[in-house]
């Protein structure tokens, strides 16, 4: 279990964050989210005046902010130049903003060198887009997670306290555009990993989704 990789890949909101906390933590593994170093980036653009459309500026900047990530399952951390920014990554703005900063070619190279220094000290759960694919090909274990579209939403939707339906729409709405950009970009496109297992938490719980994740590990070590 020790030096074991475990690589999450899969939609936006389909449920990867909670499934790898919880798998990490009921295995004494580290997490990372690598959604959230993408994110941290996009915020520092977006504090710093950076048009986040600009790939030539965006590019530009893509060695400036200082990031560190914290690995602990049950306290992730991530901070930019020396804020902690676990709640400003989270908002309408970045949300927005992030999947085009995504694509930037200079962003994925700056950010997938820190990940495979953070992976390469072992025994991690890995979420993203293209860890299986393209940071970490050789993980013991790979999973792509989605989860119906709605129901994605709705979970969202209820974990920041609301069940309004315009809110709902809106938050899908924004999922499957970050969706259509992530998987349509040319570098490092969500897509299933060869290898991978397919887990749709559609209909599953979070507890049965880490029941069903943390049986592949146990299959594997
Ligand atoms: O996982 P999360 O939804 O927080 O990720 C935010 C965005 O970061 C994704 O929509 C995607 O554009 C980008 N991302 C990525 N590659 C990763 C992780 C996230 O491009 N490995």
């Amino acid at each position: 279990m020790g030096s074991i990789v475990v690589a999450v890949d899969g939609t936006s909101g389909s449920g990867k964050s909670s499934t790898c906390r919880g798998v990490a933590d009921r295995l004494g593994l580290r997490y990372l989210d690598t959604g959230a170093m993408y994110r941290a980036m996009t915020w520092w653009m977006l504090q710093h005046g950076v048009d986040v459309h600009d790939t030539e500026a965006v590019a530009a900047y893509a060695e400036k902010p200082t990031l560190v990530s914290g690995t602990d399952p049950l306290a992730p951390t991530i901070s930019v130049d020396g804020a902690d920014v676990s709640v400003e990554i989270r908002s309408d703005e970045v949300n927005a903003a992030v999947s085009p900063v995504s694509t930037v070619p200079a962003v994925r190279e700056r950010l997938v060198t820190l990940q495979r220094e953070i992976i390469g000290e072992g025994g991690i759960v890995v979420e993203g887009r293209d860890i299986g694919s393209v940071v970490w090909p050789d993980a013991e274990l790979k999973v792509y997670l989605t989860a119906d579209p709605a129901a994605r939403a709705t979970r969202r939707a209820l974990e920041s306290g609301s069940t309004d339906a315009e809110r709902i729409a809106a938050t899908e709405a924004s999922l499957l555009n970050r969706d259509r950009i992530d998987s349509g970009r040319a570098v490092a496109p969500l897509t299933m990993a060869d290898g991978a297992v397919h887990v749709d938490s559609t209909d599953l719980t979070l507890d049965e989704v880490i029941d069903l994740v943390a049986g592949l590990v146990a299959e594997r070590v």
